[in-house]
């Protein structure tokens, strides 16, 4: 049964709150073969009420596949899917209490916005005069009241993105799926749909599953995130541990960038003979060969490249034959800039460097 809570009353926001202690939707042991492709191998994952929960990873890496067997557009050709306490690895999409969202909107174009976000309720046989106010209400929640009339090919790319969220959140689902829902959306408008999609997902309480390549994206809305690399999942955490301790050197390249150090480099730099990530932020540059402190470990090099970012400059220091250091630092007031080909000290602290699962 499709879990019907109307919005904003508090009586059962408070039900939805209680509903955040326990298991949301949770994905055991699933796989999908489409013929001779695996695009799902074995991804077992829970998520929790209330969670704003990211499939992060590149193209072709199995999350859309993912979200639709959660869905049950697909279904997994072994493993169990639960949703809200219940096995619906066999059940229609139509009687799973989620609804999703798609990144192309996939809004009714004959319908006005109206119709359009009021659709789910139409099917359920709802009376008008209940119609007519949840989609008041569900306007006003996306900011798209005295739009009402208009039809999906006089909005905006932002604006239709905001009907498609409040179709999809008029009947109160407690789990909705998001796949790359701002992926066609200009930088600013999705940076500002990115806080006030974070900011609707934490008034209403309900469950989000995200999808995303945009690692800045899922880093910066996420509770937790899961990085998928062929159909597999590498790491699951929150976004401060998984860019702080990536265990592999795909989710630490994937996930911000990283300098990625064999055990041989480890070992001639004076670390441990294992292979390490080092983020290009964590590393000092000097130019007059100062910077000597205790506790870090430092280098010479040659600067081979750089690239001015606007809020920090990206440079390229060669610091032995074929090792190549990637090094951000920001654009302060008053930095002199090295020029290329001049020498240069590195230095960074031993704890930033992290180890990482052998390749
Ligand atoms: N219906 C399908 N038939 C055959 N192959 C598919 C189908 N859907 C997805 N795939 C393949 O499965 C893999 C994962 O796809 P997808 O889940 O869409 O990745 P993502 O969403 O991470 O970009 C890809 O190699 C893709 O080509
Ligand atoms: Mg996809």
């Amino acid at each position: 049964m499709r879990t019907v809570l109307p919005l904003g009353d508090e009586l059962h926001r408070g039900a939805w709150r209680a509903l955040a202690l326990s298991t949301a939707v949770a994905l055991d042991g699933v796989s999908q073969q489409f013929g001779s492709v695996v695009a799902v191998d074995d991804v077992s994952l829970t998520v929790e009420s209330g969670e704003f929960f990211s499939l992060l990873g590149p193209s072709g890496s199995g999350k859309t596949t993912c979200l639709r067997m959660i869905a049950g557009f697909d279904l997994p050709t072994t493993g169990r899917i639960v949703i809200g306490g219940e096995d619906v690895t066999s059940v229609p999409p139509y009687r799973r209490t989620v609804n999703t969202v798609f990144q192309d909107y996939a809004l009714f174009p004959h319908m006005s916005v109206a119709e359009n976000v009021a659709y789910p309720l139409m099917v359920r046989g709802s009376d008008k005069r209940t119609r007519v106010q949840r989609t008041n209400e569900m306007l006003e929640l996306v900011q798209l009241s005295g739009l009402e009339n208009r039809r999906p090919g006089a909005l905006s790319g932002g604006q239709r993105q905001r009907v498609a969220l409040a179709r999809a959140l008029i009947n109160a689902p407690p789990v909705l799926l998001l796949d790359e829902p701002l992926g066609a959306l200009d930088l600013k408008l999705r940076q500002q749909m990115q806080i006030e999609l974070k900011a609707l997902q934490r008034q209403l309480g309900i469950t989000f599953i995200y999808v995303t390549h945009d690692q800045e994206e899922a880093l910066s809305m996420s509770d937790r995130l899961a990085v998928f690399r062929e159909g597999r999942i590498e790491q699951v955490g929150s976004p401060q541990s998984v860019y702080d301790t990536p265990k592999t050197a795909f989710v630490a390249g994937f996930v911000g960038s990283a300098n990625i150090l064999t055990r041989e480099q480890a070992e001639a730099l004076g670390l441990s003979p294992v292979t390490t990530a080092l983020r290009p932020e964590k590393i000092h540059l000097h130019i007059n060969g100062d910077g000597s402190q205790k506790g870090l470990v430092h280098c010479q090099g040659r600067l081979v490249g750089r690239q001015f970012l606007g809020i920090n400059t990206r440079f390229e220091v060669e610091i032995s034959q074929g090792l190549v250091l990637d090094v951000i630092r920001q654009n302060t007031l008053d930095q002199i800039l090295p020029e290329p080909e001049q020498q240069v000290t590195l230095s960074w602290r031993v704890e930033d460097v992290r180890m990482l699962e052998p390749v």
